[in-house]
């Protein structure tokens, strides 16, 4: 089995002390640093943008994984890049063009990312599921940490599989949203390959721990 990747969420770190969170996540086992950019129009929440994201890549030493959740996104897509993401990832529900998106982003050298809203059919991606590196399926509706898994989510992690599988496409599957040590080993059973982890993560007595338990959990 391939190896899964676990991508602490920094929007449940401390924003008062992001260095030293930062810094637990490089001496982690986790794979992946998740950013979630709001703007306060797509989502009912406004996280942080561009100089918060510059001075999380001056300490980060892993693959940054950047969760747009903004209208319009086309208009970032460069200064995504030249912060230093390696993947972002845009909402299909905010994308008019998603192909040309999706190309652009590839165009700046990052990795192309696709986030589905909890109501959005996968069956939207069946068009484009070849031209993309990463699904993300919200197992909540983006804007907030701390919320409660929606069970909906494995019904669709199983047909996303089955799509890739279908349409011969390398994409992951990433789960975002109210992950914790009860759903990880079903989640990955079902078809995920990465699991984005934030409240359950930093809001434990012992992180590092936290993430290694995930970690093994999601490799069992
Ligand atoms: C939600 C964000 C998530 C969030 C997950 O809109 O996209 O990445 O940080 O937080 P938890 O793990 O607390 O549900
Ligand atoms: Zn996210």
């Amino acid at each position: 089995m391939s190896s899964k990747f676990i991508a602490p969420s920094l929007l449940a770190a401390d924003f008062a002390n992001l260095q030293r969170d930062i810094e637990m996540v490089n001496q982690s086992d986790a794979d992946w640093f998740h950013v979630d950019i709001m703007d306060g129009v797509f989502v009912p929440n406004i996280s942080f943008g561009a100089p918060v994201l510059q001075a999380i890549t001056r300490h980060a030493k892993k693959i940054i994984d950047v969760h747009l959740m903004i209208v319009d996104p086309d208009r970032y897509i460069h200064t995504f890049a030249k912060l230093g993401s390696n993947i972002l990832t845009v909402h299909y529900e905010a994308c008019t063009h998603l192909h040309r998106t999706l190309q652009a982003i590839k165009a700046e050298g990052m990795q192309a990312g696709v986030a589905l809203n909890p109501h959005t059919n996968i069956n939207v991606l069946e068009d484009t599921i070849n031209d993309i590196d990463l699904v993300c399926v919200m197992s909540v509706n983006p804007g907030f940490g701390g919320q409660s898994f929606i069970d909906n989510t494995y019904h669709k992690v199983s047909q996303l599989k089955e799509l890739i599988t279908r349409k011969g496409a390398k994409a992951l599957i990433e789960i975002d949203g109210g992950v914790t040590n009860k759903n990880a080993k079903s989640l990955v059973d079902s078809g995920a390959d990465v699991l984005v982890a934030g409240s359950f993560v930093f809001k434990s007595s012992n992180p590092l721990h936290t993430i290694s338990d995930l970690k093994n959990l999601a490799n069992s």
